[in-house]
C-alpha cells in the first residue's frame, strides 16, 4: 500500500518513494529504504516536504502506526530547539563522547527546523539553545573535545553550521578566555548562524552534487551578504557578530568576498568564521572531493592557503586538535 508521509514524520526502516526526478535531488535513486537518520536530513535539506511510502516494503512495523498519527498532530509546529538537546546538555550523568554526539545530532535538528522557517522568533529561539551549547563547550573541556573530534557526517547546511559554530567557539573561548569584552552568546549565534542566507538561495544550487557554473557561484557567494540582511531585518546579533556571517568568506590577502577585504579591515570575528569554515569544508565529504582527515585539512591550510587566513589565529586553532 502506498502512503503519503511528511518528510519529519520519516522514520527508519520505511520505504520512501521520491516525488521528484532523479536529477532534481541528491538520491542516485527515487526510491529506496530508509536506513539511517542522515538520510532524513538530507531529504529535508533538500526540500523534499512530503514523500510516499511503500508500506509493502517497509521492514519497520512500527512505521505503519506511525502514518496513522491524527492530521492536527502533523500540523503543530516542531519547537525549535528539540527537547533532547536541553535533556543532554544537563545531563550530568551522560558520558562527554555521547553527550558530544547527542548535542551535535540535536543541534543539527534545531538548526534544521530553523532554516525551514527563519523569521524573528525562531532565530530569537535557536539563540536561546545556542546559548547552552556555548555555555556548555566554555564550561566542560572533555565534551568540548569529543564535539571537536566529530567529523562523520554528511556534509549539509546544517551539519556545516554546527560543526563551524563548535570549531568558531572554541578558537573564540582560547583566544578571548581572560576578556570579558565579548559576548560569547552573541558570538556564538554568530557562528552557528554564518550560512543563514543560504535560505535564500536557489535550493537547486545549493544540492548540486558538481562543482557550480560561474553564475551558480555568484549567486551562492551573495548568501553571506542575503544572511547579514536578514539578521539586520529581523533585528538580531550585534553589529559586530552580524560581521561574522558579512566576512566569513573574506581572506586575509583579498582574494574573499563578498567585498574582497583585506587583512585587518575584516573583523577577528569574522577572521575566526574563516577559519573554521575553511576546515569544515576540508573534512566534508563532498560529490565532487574527498574529504580529509583533520591533520591533512590542517596542513593543507598551513601550506597552501596561509595567506588566507590570520597567522596567530590559525597558530591557535591548530592547538585546539593537540
Ligand atoms: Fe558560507
Amino acid at each position: 500500500m502506498i502512503k503519503t508521509v511528511k518528510t519529519q514524520d520519516i522514520k527508519t526502516g520505511m520505504y520512501v518513494v521520491l516525488p521528484k526526478k532523479w536529477f532534481a535531488h541528491p538520491f542516485l535513486k527515487n526510491e529506496f529504504l530508509i536506513t539511517s537518520p542522515e538520510q532524513i536530513v538530507k531529504l529535508l535539506e533538500a526540500r523534499i516536504v512530503e514523500v510516499s511510502i511503500d508500506t509493502a516494503k517497509s521492514t519497520f512495523p512500527e512505521q505503519k502506526a506511525q502514518i496513522q498519527i491524527s492530521p492536527k498532530v502533523k500540523t503543530i509546529p516542531l519547537p525549535i530547539i528539540p527537547p533532547s538537546l536541553h535533556e543532554a546538555i544537563y545531563d550530568k550523568k551522560m558520558p562527554a563522547e555521547e553527550k558530544a554526539k547527542a548535542i551535535h545530532k540535536y543541534s543539527i535538528e534545531m538548526m534544521h527546523r530553523l532554516m525551514e522557517r527563519p523569521s524573528a522568533e525562531s532565530i530569537k529561539e535557536a539563540k536561546k539553545g545556542i546559548s547552552e551549547v556555548v555555555d556548555l563547550i566554555l564550561a566542560d573541556d572533555k565534551t568540548n573535545q569529543q564535539l571537536l573530534s566529530i567529523t562523520s557526517h554528511d556534509y549539509n547546511t546544517y551539519v556545516h553550521s554546527v560543526n563551524v559554530g563548535v570549531l568558531g567557539v572554541s578558537l573564540a573561548k582560547t583566544i578571548f578566555r581572560r576578556s570579558d569584552a565579548h559576548n560569547m552568546h552573541e558570538l556564538g549565534a554568530g557562528f552557528f548562524l554564518h550560512d543563514l542566507g543560504k535560505v535564500k538561495v536557489d535550493i537547486n544550487i545549493i544540492i548540486k552534487p558538481a562543482r557550480l557554473t560561474d553564475m551558480e557561484m555568484q549567486e551562492m557567494q551573495r548568501h553571506a551578504q542575503y544572511g547579514y540582511e536578514i539578521l539586520t531585518d529581523t533585528h538580531q546579533l550585534t553589529e559586530e557578530c552580524k560581521k561574522i556571517v558579512l566576512q566569513h568568506h573574506e581572506r586575509e590577502n583579498g582574494t574573499g568576498y563578498p567585498q574582497k577585504l583585506y587583512g585587518d579591515a575584516i573583523h577577528v570575528y569574522g577572521r575566526i568564521c574563516s577559519i573554521a569554515d575553511v576546515f569544515d569544508a576540508l573534512v566534508s565529504d563532498r560529490p565532487y572531493k574527498e574529504k580529509l582527515g583533520p591533520f591533512d585539512a590542517l596542513k593543507v591550510m598551513k601550506e597552501e592557503m596561509l595567506n588566507h587566513f590570520h597567522k596567530q589565529l590559525f597558530e591557535k586553532f591548530v592547538l585546539l586538535f593537540k
